[in-house]
Protein backbone atom coordinates (compact mmCIF):
# COMPACT_ATOMS: atom_id res chain seq x y z
CA UNK A 1 0.00 0.00 0.00
CA UNK A 2 0.77 3.44 -0.80
CA UNK A 3 1.95 5.84 1.85
CA UNK A 4 1.31 9.68 1.36
CA UNK A 5 1.23 12.33 3.48
CA UNK A 6 -1.11 15.56 2.92
CA UNK A 7 -0.59 18.63 4.61
CA UNK A 8 -3.39 21.42 4.71
CA UNK A 9 -5.30 17.83 5.27
CA UNK A 10 -8.46 19.74 7.46
CA UNK A 11 -8.50 22.39 4.63
CA UNK A 12 -10.83 22.75 1.51
CA UNK A 13 -8.16 21.44 -0.54
CA UNK A 14 -6.30 18.81 1.55
CA UNK A 15 -9.70 17.33 2.67
CA UNK A 16 -10.38 16.40 -0.96
CA UNK A 17 -7.22 15.49 -1.38
CA UNK A 18 -7.59 12.92 1.28
CA UNK A 19 -10.71 11.89 -0.21
CA UNK A 20 -9.06 11.38 -3.51
CA UNK A 21 -5.98 9.55 -2.32
CA UNK A 22 -7.82 6.92 0.08
CA UNK A 23 -10.03 6.20 -2.72
CA UNK A 24 -6.79 5.17 -4.88
CA UNK A 25 -6.53 3.12 -2.23
CA UNK A 26 -3.33 4.70 -0.33
CA UNK A 27 -2.93 4.96 3.42
CA UNK A 28 -3.21 8.31 4.46
CA UNK A 29 -1.25 10.39 7.17
CA UNK A 30 -3.49 13.84 7.46
CA UNK A 31 -1.59 16.63 9.00
CA UNK A 32 -3.33 20.10 9.94
CA UNK A 33 -2.67 22.74 12.69
CA UNK A 34 -6.35 23.72 12.12
CA UNK A 35 -5.17 27.53 11.73
CA UNK A 36 -7.72 27.95 8.87
CA UNK A 37 -8.87 24.42 8.52
CA UNK A 38 -11.78 22.04 9.96
CA UNK A 39 -11.88 18.75 11.46
CA UNK A 40 -16.03 19.05 10.26
CA UNK A 41 -14.04 18.21 6.63
CA UNK A 42 -12.32 15.30 7.33
CA UNK A 43 -13.96 13.58 10.28
CA UNK A 44 -15.93 10.78 8.03
CA UNK A 45 -12.32 9.13 7.61
CA UNK A 46 -11.41 9.29 11.14
CA UNK A 47 -12.72 6.11 11.79
CA UNK A 48 -10.74 3.93 8.54
CA UNK A 49 -7.71 1.83 9.44
CA UNK A 50 -5.59 3.55 6.73
CA UNK A 51 -6.08 7.03 7.46
CA UNK A 52 -4.31 8.63 10.49
CA UNK A 53 -4.48 12.69 11.97
CA UNK A 54 -1.98 14.73 13.20
CA UNK A 55 -2.62 17.64 15.07
CA UNK A 56 0.74 19.68 14.09
CA UNK A 57 2.29 22.74 12.63
CA UNK A 58 4.47 21.66 9.86
CA UNK A 59 6.79 25.17 10.76
CA UNK A 60 8.15 22.55 13.73
CA UNK A 61 10.26 19.67 12.58
CA UNK A 62 7.93 16.91 10.95
CA UNK A 63 8.43 13.55 11.57
CA UNK A 64 6.19 10.71 10.22
CA UNK A 65 7.12 6.64 11.44
CA UNK A 66 8.09 4.18 8.63
CA UNK A 67 8.14 4.72 4.48
CA UNK A 68 6.58 7.42 2.78
CA UNK A 69 5.95 7.16 -0.89
CA UNK A 70 4.31 10.79 -1.49
CA UNK A 71 4.49 14.41 0.25
CA UNK A 72 1.82 16.67 -0.51
CA UNK A 73 2.59 20.17 1.04
CA UNK A 74 -0.85 22.05 1.19
CA UNK A 75 -0.66 23.43 4.49
CA UNK A 76 -1.23 27.58 4.46
CA UNK A 77 -3.24 30.34 4.91
CA UNK A 78 -4.99 30.88 1.64
CA UNK A 79 -7.05 33.24 1.14
CA UNK A 80 -6.40 37.43 1.49
CA UNK A 81 -8.56 37.69 4.51
CA UNK A 82 -6.79 34.52 6.18
CA UNK A 83 -2.92 35.35 5.15
CA UNK A 84 -3.45 39.52 5.41
CA UNK A 85 -4.81 38.26 9.65
CA UNK A 86 -1.70 35.92 9.75
CA UNK A 87 1.00 37.38 7.53
CA UNK A 88 4.05 35.53 9.92
CA UNK A 89 2.17 32.45 10.14
CA UNK A 90 2.05 32.80 5.90
CA UNK A 91 5.40 33.34 5.58
CA UNK A 92 6.80 30.30 8.05
CA UNK A 93 4.59 27.94 6.72
CA UNK A 94 5.96 28.53 3.00
CA UNK A 95 9.49 28.66 4.05
CA UNK A 96 9.92 26.93 7.32
CA UNK A 97 7.20 24.30 6.50
CA UNK A 98 8.50 23.78 2.72
CA UNK A 99 11.81 23.17 3.95
CA UNK A 100 10.75 20.75 7.24
CA UNK A 101 9.26 18.38 4.61
CA UNK A 102 11.63 18.43 1.76
CA UNK A 103 14.00 17.29 4.74
CA UNK A 104 11.38 14.70 5.43
CA UNK A 105 10.93 13.81 1.30
CA UNK A 106 14.77 13.50 1.09
CA UNK A 107 15.20 11.29 3.96
CA UNK A 108 12.21 8.64 2.70
CA UNK A 109 12.74 8.97 -1.14
CA UNK A 110 9.21 10.45 -1.29
CA UNK A 111 8.29 12.30 -3.89
CA UNK A 112 7.53 15.66 -3.26
CA UNK A 113 4.47 18.41 -4.56
CA UNK A 114 3.90 21.63 -3.68
CA UNK A 115 0.64 23.50 -3.37
CA UNK A 116 1.78 26.55 -5.53
CA UNK A 117 -0.42 29.37 -7.16
CA UNK A 118 -1.50 31.98 -9.55
CA UNK A 119 -0.52 34.24 -6.71
CA UNK A 120 2.96 34.16 -7.94
CA UNK A 121 1.96 35.70 -11.16
CA UNK A 122 0.59 38.64 -8.90
CA UNK A 123 -0.86 41.58 -10.94
CA UNK A 124 -0.33 39.84 -14.60
CA UNK A 125 0.92 41.93 -17.47
CA UNK A 126 0.34 38.69 -19.44
CA UNK A 127 -2.35 36.92 -20.45
CA UNK A 128 -3.23 34.37 -20.24
CA UNK A 129 -0.38 33.38 -17.81
CA UNK A 130 1.62 30.85 -19.21
CA UNK A 131 3.83 29.11 -16.90
CA UNK A 132 7.24 31.06 -18.13
CA UNK A 133 5.71 34.24 -17.25
CA UNK A 134 7.89 35.41 -14.19
CA UNK A 135 5.27 37.50 -12.92
CA UNK A 136 4.38 40.89 -11.56
CA UNK A 137 4.89 40.86 -8.01
CA UNK A 138 4.69 44.05 -5.30
CA UNK A 139 7.32 42.13 -2.63
CA UNK A 140 6.51 44.81 0.15
CA UNK A 141 2.28 45.16 -0.49
CA UNK A 142 0.06 43.20 1.63
CA UNK A 143 -0.44 40.19 -0.43
CA UNK A 144 3.40 40.27 -0.45
CA UNK A 145 3.09 37.62 2.69
CA UNK A 146 1.70 35.10 0.38
CA UNK A 147 2.74 35.71 -3.12
CA UNK A 148 6.82 35.63 -2.03
CA UNK A 149 6.38 32.76 0.13
CA UNK A 150 4.64 30.88 -2.88
CA UNK A 151 7.58 31.80 -4.97
CA UNK A 152 10.72 30.91 -2.05
CA UNK A 153 8.50 27.41 -1.91
CA UNK A 154 8.78 26.60 -5.78
CA UNK A 155 12.53 28.04 -5.64
CA UNK A 156 13.81 25.82 -2.72
CA UNK A 157 11.79 23.14 -4.28
CA UNK A 158 13.73 23.04 -7.30
CA UNK A 159 17.12 23.72 -5.35
CA UNK A 160 16.27 20.12 -3.40
CA UNK A 161 15.46 18.97 -6.83
CA UNK A 162 18.42 19.82 -8.59
CA UNK A 163 21.53 19.66 -5.37
CA UNK A 164 19.66 16.41 -3.99
CA UNK A 165 18.14 14.97 -7.13
CA UNK A 166 14.26 14.74 -5.17
CA UNK A 167 11.46 13.82 -7.48
CA UNK A 168 9.73 17.31 -7.16
CA UNK A 169 6.31 18.22 -8.46
CA UNK A 170 5.19 22.21 -8.66
CA UNK A 171 1.29 22.89 -9.11
CA UNK A 172 0.38 26.41 -9.79
CA UNK A 173 -3.54 26.49 -8.70
CA UNK A 174 -5.56 28.68 -10.03
CA UNK A 175 -9.00 30.08 -8.26
CA UNK A 176 -10.83 26.89 -7.24
CA UNK A 177 -14.19 26.38 -5.81
CA UNK A 178 -16.53 23.78 -4.92
CA UNK A 179 -18.00 22.49 -1.12
CA UNK A 180 -16.01 22.71 1.88
CA UNK A 181 -14.89 25.91 1.25
CA UNK A 182 -14.75 28.42 3.93
CA UNK A 183 -18.18 31.05 4.34
CA UNK A 184 -16.15 33.40 6.14
CA UNK A 185 -12.85 32.82 4.13
CA UNK A 186 -13.16 36.23 2.24
CA UNK A 187 -13.09 34.66 -1.58
CA UNK A 188 -15.48 36.01 -3.39
CA UNK A 189 -17.54 32.93 -3.90
CA UNK A 190 -18.46 32.08 -0.31
CA UNK A 191 -18.58 35.96 0.11
CA UNK A 192 -21.21 36.53 -2.68
CA UNK A 193 -23.23 33.34 -1.55
CA UNK A 194 -22.73 33.84 1.85
CA UNK A 195 -24.51 37.68 1.14
CA UNK A 196 -27.27 35.78 -0.90
CA UNK A 197 -27.83 33.33 2.19
CA UNK A 198 -28.58 35.85 4.41
CA UNK A 199 -30.59 38.73 1.67
CA UNK A 200 -28.13 41.06 1.29
CA UNK A 201 -26.78 42.68 -1.20
CA UNK A 202 -23.70 41.86 -3.02
CA UNK A 203 -20.48 43.53 -2.99
CA UNK A 204 -18.19 43.94 -5.87
CA UNK A 205 -15.05 45.94 -5.34
CA UNK A 206 -14.04 48.22 -8.09
CA UNK A 207 -16.35 48.17 -10.89
CA UNK A 208 -16.57 44.64 -11.36
CA UNK A 209 -14.81 45.08 -15.14
CA UNK A 210 -12.03 42.76 -13.09
CA UNK A 211 -11.94 38.78 -13.96
CA UNK A 212 -11.41 35.80 -12.75
CA UNK A 213 -11.69 32.00 -14.08
CA UNK A 214 -13.07 29.84 -11.69
CA UNK A 215 -12.31 26.12 -11.15
CA UNK A 216 -14.43 23.17 -9.85
CA UNK A 217 -12.69 21.31 -6.95
CA UNK A 218 -13.00 18.20 -8.70
CA UNK A 219 -11.41 19.35 -12.09
CA UNK A 220 -8.42 20.83 -9.84
CA UNK A 221 -7.97 17.24 -7.78
CA UNK A 222 -7.71 15.49 -10.83
CA UNK A 223 -5.20 17.74 -12.69
CA UNK A 224 -2.99 17.48 -9.18
CA UNK A 225 -3.68 13.72 -9.20
CA UNK A 226 -2.43 13.03 -13.02
CA UNK A 227 0.39 15.98 -12.41
CA UNK A 228 1.84 13.92 -9.22
CA UNK A 229 1.49 10.69 -11.51
CA UNK A 230 3.35 12.11 -14.06
CA UNK A 231 6.67 12.75 -14.62
CA UNK A 232 6.95 16.51 -15.37
CA UNK A 233 9.03 18.08 -12.40
CA UNK A 234 8.37 22.37 -14.07
CA UNK A 235 5.84 23.94 -12.61
CA UNK A 236 2.01 23.35 -14.26
CA UNK A 237 -0.68 25.52 -14.35
CA UNK A 238 -4.49 23.67 -13.66
CA UNK A 239 -7.40 25.69 -13.39
CA UNK A 240 -10.24 27.11 -15.00
CA UNK A 241 -9.47 29.63 -18.20
CA UNK A 242 -13.18 30.39 -18.86
CA UNK A 243 -12.94 33.60 -17.90
CA UNK A 244 -15.48 36.40 -16.46
CA UNK A 245 -16.17 39.61 -14.80
CA UNK A 246 -16.73 39.83 -11.11
CA UNK A 247 -20.10 41.79 -12.32
CA UNK A 248 -21.22 39.34 -14.59
CA UNK A 249 -20.61 36.50 -11.88
CA UNK A 250 -22.32 38.77 -9.11
CA UNK A 251 -24.98 38.57 -11.38
CA UNK A 252 -24.85 34.93 -12.11
CA UNK A 253 -24.76 34.13 -8.12
CA UNK A 254 -28.18 36.38 -8.28
CA UNK A 255 -29.60 34.43 -10.65
CA UNK A 256 -28.60 31.40 -9.38
CA UNK A 257 -29.96 31.65 -6.10
CA UNK A 258 -32.93 33.19 -7.03
CA UNK A 259 -32.88 36.15 -4.77
CA UNK A 260 -33.65 39.89 -5.81
CA UNK A 261 -30.72 41.50 -4.49
CA UNK A 262 -28.70 44.64 -6.14
CA UNK A 263 -24.83 44.70 -6.56
CA UNK A 264 -22.99 47.78 -4.10
CA UNK A 265 -19.50 48.80 -5.25
CA UNK A 266 -16.68 49.54 -2.96
CA UNK A 267 -13.45 50.58 -3.59
CA UNK A 268 -11.11 48.15 -5.58
CA UNK A 269 -8.04 46.83 -2.50
CA UNK A 270 -4.44 47.53 -2.71
CA UNK A 271 -2.72 44.77 -5.41
CA UNK A 272 -5.82 43.22 -6.17
CA UNK A 273 -5.23 41.78 -9.73
CA UNK A 274 -7.28 42.83 -12.63
CA UNK A 275 -7.21 40.09 -15.06
CA UNK A 276 -6.61 36.11 -13.91
CA UNK A 277 -6.79 33.48 -16.73
CA UNK A 278 -4.62 30.37 -16.75
CA UNK A 279 -2.49 29.31 -20.08
CA UNK A 280 -3.44 25.47 -19.38
CA UNK A 281 -1.63 24.39 -22.44
CA UNK A 282 1.02 22.42 -20.65
CA UNK A 283 -1.41 20.67 -18.68
CA UNK A 284 -3.75 19.39 -21.80
CA UNK A 285 -0.26 18.17 -23.67
CA UNK A 286 1.70 16.31 -20.75
CA UNK A 287 -1.13 15.25 -18.71
CA UNK A 288 -4.27 15.11 -21.11
CA UNK A 289 -6.21 16.81 -18.80
CA UNK A 290 -8.69 19.87 -18.87
CA UNK A 291 -11.64 20.88 -17.07
CA UNK A 292 -15.12 19.42 -17.34
CA UNK A 293 -17.46 20.51 -15.04
CA UNK A 294 -18.73 23.78 -16.36
CA UNK A 295 -19.54 27.05 -13.66
CA UNK A 296 -23.49 26.24 -13.86
CA UNK A 297 -22.92 22.74 -12.45
CA UNK A 298 -20.39 23.46 -10.12
CA UNK A 299 -21.91 26.54 -8.76
CA UNK A 300 -25.14 24.84 -8.13
CA UNK A 301 -23.50 22.09 -6.38
CA UNK A 302 -21.19 24.59 -3.93
CA UNK A 303 -24.75 26.46 -3.90
CA UNK A 304 -26.40 22.92 -2.38
CA UNK A 305 -23.25 22.68 0.59
CA UNK A 306 -23.44 26.51 1.74
CA UNK A 307 -27.50 26.21 1.47
CA UNK A 308 -26.61 23.17 4.26
CA UNK A 309 -24.27 24.98 6.59
CA UNK A 310 -25.93 26.38 9.64
CA UNK A 311 -27.39 29.92 10.43
CA UNK A 312 -25.01 30.37 12.56
CA UNK A 313 -22.18 29.48 10.10
CA UNK A 314 -24.12 31.27 7.46
CA UNK A 315 -24.03 34.44 10.53
CA UNK A 316 -19.90 33.83 10.40
CA UNK A 317 -19.51 35.65 7.53
CA UNK A 318 -16.80 37.68 6.85
CA UNK A 319 -16.74 40.33 4.53
CA UNK A 320 -13.67 40.66 2.24
CA UNK A 321 -13.14 44.38 3.67
CA UNK A 322 -9.11 45.01 2.93
CA UNK A 323 -9.45 48.57 3.66
CA UNK A 324 -8.07 48.15 7.41
CA UNK A 325 -5.65 45.98 6.82
CA UNK A 326 -4.05 48.18 3.64
CA UNK A 327 -3.89 51.44 6.95
CA UNK A 328 -1.09 49.26 8.63
N1 LIG B 1 -8.23 27.20 -3.02
C1 LIG B 1 -7.62 27.83 -4.00
O1 LIG B 1 -8.28 28.38 -4.90
C2 LIG B 1 -6.12 27.85 -4.07
C3 LIG B 1 -5.52 28.56 -5.13
C4 LIG B 1 -4.13 28.58 -5.20
C5 LIG B 1 -3.36 27.89 -4.28
N2 LIG B 1 -3.97 27.21 -3.26
C6 LIG B 1 -3.09 26.53 -2.28
O2 LIG B 1 -3.65 25.28 -1.93
C7 LIG B 1 -3.39 25.02 -0.55
C8 LIG B 1 -4.70 24.73 0.17
O3 LIG B 1 -5.56 25.85 0.05
P1 LIG B 1 -7.08 25.79 0.60
O4 LIG B 1 -7.88 26.63 -0.29
O5 LIG B 1 -7.45 24.38 0.83
O6 LIG B 1 -6.91 26.57 1.98
P2 LIG B 1 -7.46 26.19 3.44
O7 LIG B 1 -7.22 27.37 4.32
O8 LIG B 1 -8.83 25.65 3.35
O9 LIG B 1 -6.49 25.01 3.86
C9 LIG B 1 -5.18 25.22 4.31
C10 LIG B 1 -4.94 24.31 5.49
O10 LIG B 1 -3.59 24.45 5.94
C11 LIG B 1 -3.58 24.41 7.37
N3 LIG B 1 -2.36 25.05 7.84
C12 LIG B 1 -1.98 26.35 7.67
N4 LIG B 1 -0.79 26.57 8.26
C13 LIG B 1 -0.39 25.37 8.79
C14 LIG B 1 0.77 24.95 9.50
N5 LIG B 1 1.75 25.80 9.81
N6 LIG B 1 0.85 23.64 9.87
C15 LIG B 1 -0.14 22.77 9.56
N7 LIG B 1 -1.25 23.11 8.90
C16 LIG B 1 -1.38 24.41 8.52
C17 LIG B 1 -4.85 25.13 7.76
O11 LIG B 1 -5.29 24.87 9.06
C18 LIG B 1 -5.84 24.63 6.70
O12 LIG B 1 -6.51 23.46 7.11
C19 LIG B 1 -2.65 26.23 0.00
O13 LIG B 1 -1.27 25.97 0.01
C20 LIG B 1 -2.97 27.32 -0.99
O14 LIG B 1 -1.97 28.29 -1.04
C21 LIG B 1 -5.33 27.19 -3.14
Amino acid sequence: MKRTLITGAAGFLGSHLCDRFIAEGHEVFAMDNLITGDLKNIEHLFPLENFTFYNHDVTNFVHVPGKLDYILHFASPASPIDYLKIPIQTLKVGALGTHNLLGLAKEKGARFMIASTSEIYGDPLVHPQTEEYYGNVNTIGPRGVYDEAKRFQESITMAYHRFHGLDTRIVRIFNTYGPRMRLNDGRVIPAFMGQALRGEDLTVFGDGSQTRSFCYVDDEIEGIYRLLMSDYTHPVNIGNPNEITIKDFAEEIIKLTGTDQKIIYKPLPKDDPMQRQPDITKAKEILGWEPKVGREEGMRKTFEYFKGLSKEDLEKTEHRDFTTHNKK
